[in-house]
């Protein structure tokens, strides 16, 4: 049996994965689990009220939650992390700011996320020695963003720690493909190159061989990854809606692959900054929407004293983070998409980069497998976006203006060195107190 600890324990993101894991307690056996947050209040509520789901469902889980980072990494063999560094307030500016600029607003995407990962990077590597401290044989599953700077900063500042880079976009665009052509994902095995949420599947096959990508992409050709079922199901935001749909118009500049749908903030730009509104972006939707509900749910709990009639809804998408779990925990072997560094997995590729392909993952941590050399367009695309995520961490170890000026300035979705110089003076004057001191 396992000891867990969910940093970003006071997040709304937390009900669901703990749900989640409840629901697989067979295949995950639980013995201790801990939240860990260092935002007290967040963190109380939340805590309490799973407290009062745990002692329902599974009292036979130690459970604690906590502020004190000592407690926190004490005695666990895994961490889940998802912090999200300056909360909403902050994801608010990081979409704000470069819209205000006529520049895609996006929390991981874009001027955004590097702003995002100049805050994100100390509290990681914070999060790492707390670990490594307390727990010397723990792993970190770490699906924190902005994924690719954090974890390219992991591979500069801690090499050989334990933490495993993982997105769910991969994960959910698999859901979604394999409901187009009525299979389970676990029936299908992929290969797919890029860099998070930067990247193409080139194939899409069942265990007998059997390939599915040209189907995937008649379907995609018209509808995107929407599916129907997904959407009265779901009940899915009406902007990741138009997300998936979107995927549709990047399927046409490359027919050959299908995309990652966070291509849209590099291929169509101008169409994203048209359709937003600067002055109510994703962050205030989902301010409104899923922390409301959930706080909303928590706070019914507790004060009921029982979860019965209030519910907390099940992270299903979530699973990826038992599979990876029982991936290091049983050797298991599961094929994964990972944020891994390159060493030859794209032939074409520099060794060097954070890059995101399907491994095999077992107890040692994830083996990359090889996908041979991509076309030149997806080629330089990727050297683009990878040097302008390594960077940012450079221009963070090194507190340099310049390096964050060229980074912002190297993004597809900047159009010139003058807008890169404007955002980067408002994203300073925002992240006070977040970023190192340039
Ligand atoms: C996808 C991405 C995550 C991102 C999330 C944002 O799942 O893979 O990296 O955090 O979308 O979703 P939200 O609902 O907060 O806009
Ligand atoms: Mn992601």
């Amino acid at each position: 049996k396992f000891s867990i600890v969910i940093a970003g324990g006071g997040s709304t993101y937390t009900p669901g994965i703990v749900m989640m894991l409840l629901d697989h307690l067979e295949t995950f056996p639980i013995r201790k689990l801990k939240l860990y947050d260092n935002d007290e209040k967040r963190q109380h509520m939340i805590g309490e009220a799973l407290k009062i789901v745990l002692n329902e469902r599974a009292p036979e889980i130690e459970y604690t939650y906590t502020t004190d980072p000592e407690e926190a990494f004490t005695d666990i063999d895994f961490c889940f992390a998802h912090i999200r560094v300056g909360k909403y307030e902050m994801r608010e500016l990081d979409e704000k700011i470069p819209l205000k600029h006529g520049v895609v607003g996006q929390e991981t995407c874009g001027p955004g996320g590097i702003a995002y990962g100049m805050r994100s990077i100390g509290p990681m590597i914070e999060l790492i020695d707390w670990m490594e401290k307390y727990s010397p044989d723990a792993w970190m599953l770490n699906y924190s963003n902005p994924a690719a700077i954090v974890a390219e900063a992991c591979r500069i500042l801690r090499p050989n720690a334990k933490v495993l880079n993982i997105c769910d976009m991969p994960v959910g665009t698999l859901r979604r493909m394999s409901q187009i052509i009525g299979k389970t994902p676990k029936e299908l095995d992929v290969r797919y190159f890029g860099l998070n949420h930067f990247g193409w599947w080139t194939s899409v096959k069942d265990k007998e061989g059997n390939e599915y990508l040209p189907q995937i992409r008649e379907y995609v050709k018209e509808n995107g990854y929407l599916t129907q079922i997904e959407v009265d199901t779901q009940h899915m935001d009406p902007s990741w809606q138009e997300t998936h749909k979107k995927a549709k118009d990047l399927l046409a500049v490359d027919p050959r692959f299908l995309p990652n749908t966070y291509l849209k903030y590099y291929f169509y730009p101008d169409e994203v900054v048209e359709s937003s509104n600067p002055k109510y972006t994703r962050a205030n939707e989902v301010m409104d929407g899923r922390e409301k509900k959930v706080f909303s749910t928590a706070r019914e709990i507790i004060e009921k004293g029982t979860a019965a009639g209030s519910e907390f809804a099940i992270g299903s998408h979530a699973t990826f983070i038992v599979d990876l779990a029982r991936a290091i925990a049983f050797n298991t072997h599961e094929r994964m998409i990972m944020i891994v560094e390159n060493n030859g997995a794209i032939a074409n590729f520099d060794d060097d980069a954070m890059v995101e392909v399907p491994c095999i993952v077992g107890s040692d941590g994830p083996e990359p497998l090889s996908q041979g050399k991509i076309p030149e367009f997806q080629r330089a695309l990727m050297l683009q976006q990878v040097t302008v995520e390594k960077m940012v961490v450079q221009a963070y170890i090194e507190g340099s203006y310049q390096k964050l000026w060229q980074a912002l300035t190297l993004s597809k979705t900047v159009p010139s060195a003058k807008v890169a110089k404007k955002v980067l003076d408002d994203l300073i004057e925002a992240n006070r107190g977040y970023w190192p001191e340039l």
